[in-house]
């Protein structure tokens, strides 16, 4: 066996989809070879054998929002250690936003970053591409450049900074749906959010923090939504974090625009009560809300109104993070925590089955960046693209056990009941039990 070809695999007793007893799945070639209790018959001596105890077996997820930091930023993250999040995370692909230094704005720097993803080997890793020149919202990007070259970008996006100009944001749209690529904005009105850090509100207001208002989000919603329209093109809202953003989705996907959101698992669980502590680690874009916002982020996710999770993974050092809150960065860990925290919040309350949360997590994302080898159902002959989850094997974050090189997570010190046990990505084990497998 070389070591180009992935080995084969029989992985014991797990549960696709959480569904019915434990089958054993044998992945061979990169692809799902059999399912079933006589998958494992006629297994060649070198096989690896994973005995997963009745884990719950879902797709590989599918990342469309994570930061990576590399190039120029690789004290806090690098596509290795992104990647080796990832995995833990029982991620099989993640997009790396735009915002590096240099930024992802031409082709040298997407085919640069999309190599190292190939060459760490962990998770397909694709860069997205900058809309604007410098993320600065004034030049368009040379998008069909990177689009064609070899990493294929499919996502473009300033994220971090907003599209602003609505003629910069129109023409955008127009390029992209001549490309057939499509266009992520982070919605912020930046003639709303000057020197805010916080949502604005009474908690931001009993605390003295200038305020970022909902209205900065979800003004930008509609004007994109209606850009997206007459342009026809489709358009994807990053971070979705109101209750106005979803009653806005809501109509525009009622007018046949084609529009897709995604929400991260931090708006889905905490609201800026967190904020009391005045810990920089709860700073981020947009703001953690109020509690009836998470409420309606939720309920939009279960009916599709909201079409996935993606973590926003933005690691920061701990001198950027640990000082006076309106000092902080803003951004969060995300990767090795969205599992447990989706699990928790909506297949553990009975609102979702584990076969909706693999759509959240893996078939939509995909579908949504065109992916044809990612999000795909587990069955026999797909890509052997795969997530082993323990619903019930509760364990407690420590940011500086986790893989990534930062460690500003929120919710260090909380305890979760789902664990990701096991990573398959194109066939072969990335992850096992915690442990990174080169
Ligand atoms: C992100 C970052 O740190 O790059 N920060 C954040 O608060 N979410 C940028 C972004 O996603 O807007
Ligand atoms: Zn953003």
């Amino acid at each position: 066996m070389s070591a180009l070809e992935p080995p084969t695999l029989l992985l014991r007793r797990v549960r696709p989809y959480g569904e019915g007893d434990p089958v054993d799945v044998l992945v061979r070639d990169g692809l799902v070879a059999a399912i079933g209790p006589d998958a494992g018959a006629d297994l060649p001596g070198e096989a690896e054998i994973h005995d997963l105890g009745g884990a719950v077996l879902l797709p590989g997820f599918v990342d469309l929002h994570t930061h990576l930091r590399e190039p120029g930023r690789e004290d806090t993250e690098t596509v290795a250690s992104g990647s080796a999040a990832a995995a833990r995370g029982g991620y099989t692909a993640v997009f790396a936003m735009a915002n590096t230094q240099p930024p992802q704005d031409n082709q040298t720097v997407t085919d640069s970053v999309w190599r190292i993803g190939r060459s760490v080997g962990l998770c397909d890793i694709h860069p997205v591409g900058a809309v604007t020149v410098g993320l600065k919202g004034e030049q368009l990007t040379e998008m069909g450049q990177m689009a064609s070259g070899e990493a294929g970008v499919r996502i473009f996006s300033d994220d971090g900074m907003c599209v602003y100009d609505p003629l910069v944001m129109r023409r955008a749209l127009e390029y992209s749906a001549g490309l057939g690529v499509l266009i992520a904005q982070h919605a912020e009105e930046p003639r709303l959010t000057k020197g805010a850090v916080a949502h604005e509100g009474p908690t931001a207001a009993r605390l003295g923090l200038t305020g970022w208002p909902r209205s900065a989000e979800e003004s930008i919603v509609a004007r994109d939504a209606i850009l997206a329209r007459d342009a026809g093109a489709r358009v994807h809202i990053c971070h979705a974090s109101t209750t106005g953003t979803v009653e806005l989705l809501k109509w525009a996907k009622a007018q046949g625009i084609s529009i897709t959101a995604e929400v991260t698992p931090h708006h889905l669980l905490l609201d800026d009560t967190r904020l009391e502590t005045y810990d920089g680690v709860y700073r981020v874009n947009p703001p953690l809300r109020e509690a009836h916002d998470t409420l309606a982020l939720r309920d939009a996710l279960v009916s599709g109104v909201i079409d996935c999770v993606a973590t926003d993974h933005a690691p920061h050092a701990a001198q950027e993070k640990c000082c006076e809150f309106a000092a902080a960065r803003p951004g969060m860990l995300g990767l090795e925590t969205a599992l447990p925290i989706v699990a928790a919040l909506l297949v553990e309350s009975g609102e979702m089955t584990w076969r909706d949360l693999a759509r959240v997590m893996s078939a939509r994302p995909a579908e949504i960046a065109g992916l044809t080898d990612q999000g795909r159902p587990i069955a026999v002959g797909e890509p052997a693209n795969l997530a082993a989850v323990e619903p019930d094997s509760p364990w407690t974050v420590v940011g500086e056990e986790l893989a990534s090189l930062s460690a500003n997570t929120p919710y260090e010190g909380m305890t979760f009941a789902a664990r990701v046990v096991g990573t398959v990505y194109r066939g072969r084990m990335t992850h096992r039990d915690g442990e990174v497998l080169a």
